[in-house]
């Protein structure tokens, strides 16, 4: 059986003396499937021209691969993820494949993007980008209410849905607060009433049990760069059959109008190592063991949620099931209150302690978000307590 926590450390580059409870943020590559990924770029630089142009992708002017080295990737990333490969298209992040989403879908004078205010920022702004022109709005559900569990999640959703509602778009696990939806009763609450569901899965491929299909969205875009151990920039975007003809790759080239794949595999070039690489990020995880992985990961997290909120003298309130490898602990109120005083106190905690985790200014104060891997062990999270407990008394 694998054994978890600090001992763990060498399977990733990690400076040993950082305390490192951010895995979320931006992930962070095995040594492992770094070393897949650069035999794939040593394949590559033999021969550029073949493996780009004629093996790569299916090319407009050129022969059809028998088996386009991405086509291979996805499905391989897809039988992991409850997906076809052919549904499924990399793109460098989850907020390219937002953007793309957005930038497919036609907009009129008063049409509505429903967010909220547990989503990620970027993804409304990206939002409010593409459909202003066209004068349309981004509504923002206030979520704040929902601490009460999944229920109050779903109706909140369910009632911010208006007459002009056009899209949702909705956090599978949430940025910030670290949140689990109930996504399925979310997505089937916004089909019940004709509004499409774009996913915003950028937490989960990886960190917990994935079954694309079954949740029954419009569209789930995710990062496989975070917590499925695939080289950065690793994104994915899933779009259904029926609506792939209508779909557009975020930057435009020679699959303009091919279909759906064919578009999206060739926007220029570009550096497809992250992608080919990313089966083997799935093939480190699995060789971890996902169940006790995902089992420890939870522990962790659940575990160190309380640690944290004892020691600080703060409530920590979430049901468990909305918990999955990562929580957000409110900090006492004598840690402040303004984005200053968060980004004050995380420069102090990485640069003075040793601790990379992000302090957030959230409406209700501020709160730390603690990512839990295997690489993490109880001792992480207690160091962290005493760090902040000992700088904010
Ligand atoms: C929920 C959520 N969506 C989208 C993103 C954007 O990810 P990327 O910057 O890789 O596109 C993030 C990044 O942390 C996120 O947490």
């Amino acid at each position: 059986m694998t054994q978890f926590g600090r001992a763990r450390l060498e399977d990733w580059p990690l400076d040993p003396e950082i305390t490192y409870l951010n895995h979320g943020t931006v992930g962070v590559t095995p040594r492992a499937v770094m070393a897949a990924q650069q035999a794939i770029r040593d394949e590559i630089e033999r021969q550029p021209a073949r493996y780009l142009i004629r093996e790569l992708a299916h090319l407009h002017d050129m022969p059809e691969p028998e088996q386009p080295r991405l086509r291979a990737a996805a499905a391989a990333v897809g039988a992991r993820i409850g997906a076809a490969g052919d549904d499924l298209v990399f793109v460098d992040n989850a907020t390219a494949g937002a953007n793309a989403v957005l930038r497919s879908l036609p907009w009129g004078p008063g049409d509505e993007v429903l967010v909220t205010d547990h989503g990620y920022g970027a993804l409304a702004l990206a939002a409010e980008g593409v459909i202003r022109g066209a004068g349309g709005v981004v509504r923002t559900v206030d979520l704040s209410r929902a601490a009460a569990g999944p229920d109050a999640f779903v109706d909140a959703i369910a009632r911010g849905i208006g007459g002009r509602t056009r899209l949702a778009i909705v956090d599978h696990v949430t940025s910030g607060s670290a949140l689990v939806l109930p996504i399925e009763r979310i997505v089937a609450e916004c089909r019940k009433r004709g509004v499409p569901v774009l996913v915003d899965g950028a937490h989960v491929p990886g960190a917990m049990p994935l079954d694309i299909g079954a949740i029954g969205a419009d569209w789930y875009v995710a990062n496989l760069h975070k917590w499925a151990m695939a080289p950065r920039s690793c994104g994915i975007l899933w779009t259904p059959v029926h609506r792939q003809a209508a779909m557009h790759a975020p930057v435009l080239s020679w699959g303009l109008d091919r279909g759906y794949t064919m578009e999206f595999d060739w926007m220029g070039t570009r550096d497809p190592s992250p992608w080919l690489a990313a089966p083997a990020g799935f093939a480190f995880l699995e060789s971890l063991g996902l169940d006790a992985l995902w089992k420890w990961n939870h522990m962790l997290a659940w575990g160190g949620a309380h640690v944290l909120a004892a020691r600080w003298g703060t409530a920590f309130e979430t049901p468990e099931e909305m918990i999955g490898c990562m929580a957000t602990v409110r900090l006492p109120e004598s840690a402040g209150s303004s984005p200053e005083d968060a980004q004050r106190l995380r420069s102090a905690l990485l640069f003075e302690d040793c601790i990379e985790a992000p302090v957030l200014c959230l409406k209700d104060g501020l709160h730390v978000r603690v990512c839990a891997q295997a690489y993490n062990e109880p001792g992480d999270y207690e160091r962290l307590a005493e760090a902040v407990a000992s700088r904010v008394g």
